[in-house]
């Protein structure tokens, strides 16, 4: 199913953990995050989760044939400050987009800010980055969890769930090679982390390039209240730009609740 020799190989990675079956791949990557010696950057690779952790109280389903990971990193080693640590999911959900746009041959394929990527209009990716607890003496260290649908086709699925969700093989008809495409993803992940530490143009260009919010109204939830506003895309700093009546807000972090008009895909207007 796995190249894991290949995987080990990769020059980003120094150590891969491969798991038929797991709870969650980040809970897993959390609790060697306690550890006091472990290779960061760390793969933590399950077959399959049987309580996959979602955004919030969300869980994360996936069939077989999904690809689902956590990547640990220590950011100090790798040249991020601790403000930029929230845009790392942004990062995430960029390399996972380009590789899904690539493999598809279609650009209709996007960001939902924060952390999520859409094709068609239907969700393909979710990305959930978590900062473990560690001691304050020690070096901080993230969870990159990463799920993505690949070969697990959802065309047996029950209509309401097609119409949420998409894959690989239901997009492009064909089965694709899971090494390969994680293998591509944890490139392009250490490409978009480098540009991060350097505050590249380049990058959030990329995001803003591929914001699917842009041009409508939004509703995002922040705990105590909630925020309405047309939304002008991500800025620089990760966050998202909401035009409201009291000016322009800057909504770094929260849950969107609606989004108006709903979006079929990157290309529906
Ligand atoms: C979301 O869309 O709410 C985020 C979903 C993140 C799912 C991935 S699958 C691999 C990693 N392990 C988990 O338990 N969750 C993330």
């Amino acid at each position: 199913m796995f190249d894991l020799p290949r995987l080990r190989r990769h020059p980003w990675l120094r150590e891969v953990e491969f798991h038929d079956e797991l709870d969650s791949s980040n809970v897993r990557a959390a609790a060697l995050a306690a550890r006091e010696n472990v290779a960061c950057p760390q793969l933590v690779l399950a077959l399959t989760q049987t309580s996959g952790k979602g955004r919030g109280a969300n869980r994360w389903w996936s069939s077989a044939g999904a690809l689902t990971f956590s990547l640990l990193i220590e950011p100090e080693s790798l040249g991020l400050r601790g403000e930029q640590w929230p845009r790392t999911s942004l990062c995430a959900a960029l390399a996972v987009r380009d590789t899904v746009a690539e493999l598809s041959q279609a650009d209709d394929c996007g960001l939902k800010w924060p952390n999520d990527v859409y094709h068609s209009g239907r969700k393909i990716c979710g990305v959930l980055v978590e900062a473990p607890p560690r001691r304050s003496d020690a070096l901080p260290r993230l969870v990159i969890g990463i799920g993505v649908n690949v070969n697990n086709s959802l065309a047996a699925a029950p209509p309401e769930v097609q119409s949420l969700a998409t894959s690989l093989v239901d997009l492009t008809g064909r089965a694709h090679d899971l090494t390969d495409v994680l293998s591509t993803v944890v490139t392009r992940l250490a490409e978009n982390l480098a540009l991060l530490a350097n505050e590249s143009p380049a990058l959030r260009e990329r995001w803003q390039q591929y914001s699917l919010l842009d041009g409508r109204t939004v509703t995002v939830d922040l705990g105590p209240r909630k925020v309405t506003g047309y939304c002008l895309g991500i800025n620089a700093q990760g966050a998202l730009d909401l035009a409201t009546e009291l000016g322009v807000e800057a909504i770094h972090a929260g849950v969107v609740s609606t989004v108006s008009p709903e979006f079929r895909g990157a290309n529906d207007e």
